[in-house]
Parts: C-alpha cells; structure tokens; sequence
C-alpha cells in the first residue's frame, strides 16, 4: 500500500475536478499553493480574472509576485461556484451543476475552508448522515428525543449522482433565521465522488430550499480541506453570521470525523455493517466502488 502521502495514482481520482481554493481569497498575480492528491499545486488569477493551476515548483514560495514562477506543467482550472478547481489528468468539459447558484435572490459565498484528518469520501459520507444530529450538533440541528431518522428514499440519478430524497428530521434551531423547532425537510446529494450537497427548508420562505455544500479537497489520502459553500433564501442574515454559524456546524463535526478509524472509507459491501438507518451511506459507498475509485478509500478487492 502506498503511504498516505504520495502521489495519487488512482486514474478516477487523477480526471476529476478538485476544490483547491476560494477565489475570493486568491489575490491575483500572486501564487499560492496548496496540497492536492500528495502534490503541491500553485494557482492564481490572471489579469483577465481567469484562474490558472500548476504543479508547483517545489522551489517556490507561496506569496511569490507570478512573473518570478516557472510556470510550466500548467493544469486545467476553472472558477466556478466561488471556488477555483483543477485537475491533474483530463477532467470533465463541465463541474456537476447547481441550478440555485442562478437565481438571482441567492445568498450565495464561500463560508470557510477547514483543514481535517480524514478521508475525502469519510467527510462525505458524515455530512449524508442525519442520524449525528441530536449528539453532534446538539440544540442545533437536533435534540433529544427526537433521534428517529425516518424512512427516506436513496436512488443513483440519469446524471449518476447519489440522490437521498424524503428525508426529515426534528430540528430545534434548523438555521440561522429560524426561532422555533420544526420537522425540517431535506434533500442530499452527492455530485461528485469529494462533493455533498444538502436542501433543507428555508425558514424564511419554506417553500424553498437552502443549499448548503461541502467541496473537499483531498490533500492527501486521509488529511482534507473541507471547502464550504452556501446558496442562502436568507436575506437577513450578514455573511459573517451565516459563516459564523456554518463554521460552527463544521467544527463540532471535525472531531468526530477525526477520530473515525480507518481514516480511509471502507467501500467493501461486509465492512463496517451499518446498523443505523443509513441507506444513503450504503448506496454511496456502493457509487464509489462503481465509479472504481481507490484514492481515499479501502477498496472491495482489498
Ligand atoms: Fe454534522
């Protein structure tokens, strides 16, 4: 087995796109750099706005003025959903989409990236998870006794993603605009092998959903950024607020995330024999094993 930390040589993993930043952190003409897949890559923002990705001259210091990088090896980058993405290998034309990223009364921001000890698909597979949430996120998302995770339905879409529908749950303080407990609806997606997406009830306008996502960002085998991403109905609430609170959702989840052992997501059908209601782990852990993706994960032919 490869140590964590080396390069990725898992060719489903090497074509996909990858979160590597918040382009409204990016200031132009500067390079960063960060870790993808156990390799340094730099990125920026040309003059034109339009993001730019290498693989990073080791050499190189983060913060350097980009006219004194080498740029060479240069990577397919993108900058959507206020995020910058690259790959290392030969992604798809298009990202998986987001259709209330366009409408236009959205409250739409990057809300934090946070730095976790564990694997991309362990991080996915804890945000489809209803069932944490009267422990982890207690008075919060949930509250005992209201620990039932009723009967949902969990199905793989035409456009291949995961899809969790019909799903509900008891929640004292279900977001930031709200002040009273409610059943909360919610709708989870998995777009994207590294990427989970959540609708819930919007409480200022419950006849339509908040869209709330985690891009992660495999740093490594078992070492993430979790990049997160809103598309709000809220119109009240500051960014800071909104953020403030997503953090804190995030930062109760990250301890338990990093006591997960293994840190990479069995995907074998016998492991870990889920005894929860958790349908969407299941089909999730099965797309993954369909896919053939092994970065991130212990494979089935283990
Ligand atoms: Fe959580």
């Amino acid at each position: 087995m490869a140590h964590a930390a080396s390069p990725c040589t898992d060719p489903v993993a090497l074509n996909l796109w990858h979160p590597i930043g918040a382009t409204a952190e990016v200031e132009a003409g500067r390079v960063h750099t960060t870790q993808l897949l156990g390799e340094a890559v730099s990125y920026t923002l040309d003059d034109d706005g339009q993001p730019v990705a290498w693989r990073a001259d080791p050499a190189l210091r983060h913060g350097m003025p980009v006219e004194a990088a080498q740029i060479s090896d240069r990577l397919p980058a993108i900058d959507r959903f206020c995020h910058l993405w690259t790959s290392y290998g030969e992604p798809p034309d298009r990202l998986f989409s987001i259709p209330e990223f366009d409408e236009p009364d959205r409250r739409i921001l990057a809300a934090g990236s946070i730095g976790v000890h564990t694997s991309a698909p362990r991080a996915v597979e804890n945000f489809l998870d209803m069932g944490h949430f009267p422990y982890v996120h207690t008075g919060i998302l949930g509250i005992e006794p209201h620990t039932e995770v009723v009967e949902y339905d969990v199905e793989i879409t035409d456009d291949n993603e995961v899809l969790a529908t019909r799903c509900q749950f008891f929640q004292p303080m279900a977001a930031l605009a709200a002040t009273t407990g409610q059943m909360t609806d919610y709708i989870y997606r998995v777009p994207h092998p590294y990427v989970a997406m959540l609708y819930k009830t919007a409480p200022p306008d419950p006849s339509r959903l908040d869209a709330i996502a985690i891009f992660v960002q495999s740093v490594t085998e078992e070492q993430i950024v979790a990049h997160n991403f809103l598309c709000m109905v809220d119109q009240t609430s500051t960014d800071s607020d909104l953020k403030t609170f997503q953090q804190k959702i995030f930062g109760q989840d990250k301890p338990i995330l990093e006591n997960q052992v293994p840190r990479r997501l069995p995907i074998a059908p016998w492991a870990e024999t889920p005894i929860r209601a958790d349908k969407s782990s299941i089909m999730y852990r099965r797309w993954l094993a369909d896919l053939g993706i092994a970065y991130g994960v212990i494979p089935e032919a283990a």
